[in-house]
């Protein structure tokens, strides 16, 4: 793969995480050299007087990378708010300068590098900067991680619209389960829907698997789900 991808989503706790990192440890299981970054964390936990990130927790699981923290989680914070506010609560602003220049490094280094965003596209991370900039600048294909249930059409056709709107290329959408519950009519029918209103590939839907979890550094069977559950012609041919 020629430089990286962006994984944004539809809106918070939709599955980025989840699907980034087994994303990422899909790659390394096909033996491609693979960087995680989360460039910012909002609403990290003080462990032992330091703020970690649960997110590059997980994302970190799934590739063993050993990469200093300004590299892949520049910036770190402790309000659980939007990462502009966040940044300003804790005395300081976010320089996108900063976030661009670590992903080069890493981009410099490995054959991928797999960026998890924060929220959704119009999330501010400094003043008139949102995450729009940022996959611009950076010059990423996105894919877009949404909610499998009621409510996701409207959410991920409008993500969509806001990526082309912008000139970014989106690469696909994929459907996950957050939380167990039985497909009905709304579930079976969203990816064709989503597909064809929109004109991206769904790629698929993750179901719902107890044994994943952020908050446990849990990735459970999330590489076997992908590999079943998703089409990634696209994500394959971008190694080649
Ligand atoms: N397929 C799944 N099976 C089981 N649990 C899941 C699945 N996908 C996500 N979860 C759980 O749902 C919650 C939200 O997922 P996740 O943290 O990946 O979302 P996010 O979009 O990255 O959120 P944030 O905006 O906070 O970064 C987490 O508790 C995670 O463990
Ligand atoms: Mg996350």
């Amino acid at each position: 793969m020629n430089g990286g991808i962006f994984v944004t989503g539809t809106d918070t706790g939709v599955g980025k995480t989840v699907i980034a990192a087994g994303l990422a440890a899909y790659l390394k299981s096909q033996a491609v050299s693979v960087a995680v970054m989360k460039p910012v964390q909002s609403g990290a936990k003080k462990v032992n007087g330091r703020l970690e990130s649960e997110d590059l927790a997980l994302l970190l699981k799934a590739t063993s990378i050993l990469e200093p923290l300004e590299l892949i989680n520049p910036y770190c914070l402790e309000l659980p708010a939007a990462p502009d506010l966040a940044a300003r609560a804790a005395g300081i602003q976010i320089d996108p300068e900063e976030i661009i220049k670590a992903y080069r490094a890493l981009a410099a280094r490995y054959q991928t590098v797999i960026v998890e965003g924060a929220g959704g596209l119009m999330v501010p991370l400094a003043d008139n900067y949102t995450f729009v900039d940022l996959i611009k600048q950076l010059k990423l294909p996105l894919v877009i991680v949404a909610r499998a249930a009621l409510g996701t059409i409207n959410h991920t056709a409008l993500t969509v619209s806001c990526a082309q709107s912008a000139g970014i290329t989106v690469a696909g959408i994929i459907l996950n389960h957050t939380h167990s519950a039985t497909d009905g009519i709304i579930e079976k029918t969203n990816p064709e829907i989503i597909q064809q209103l929109t004109g991206v590939p769904v790629w698929g839907v993750i179901p719902y698997s107890p044994g994943i979890s952020v908050e446990q550094t849990q990735l459970g069977n999330i590489v076997d789900l992908i590999k079943k559950h998703l089409k990634l012609t696209w994500f394959n041919k971008q190694r080649h």
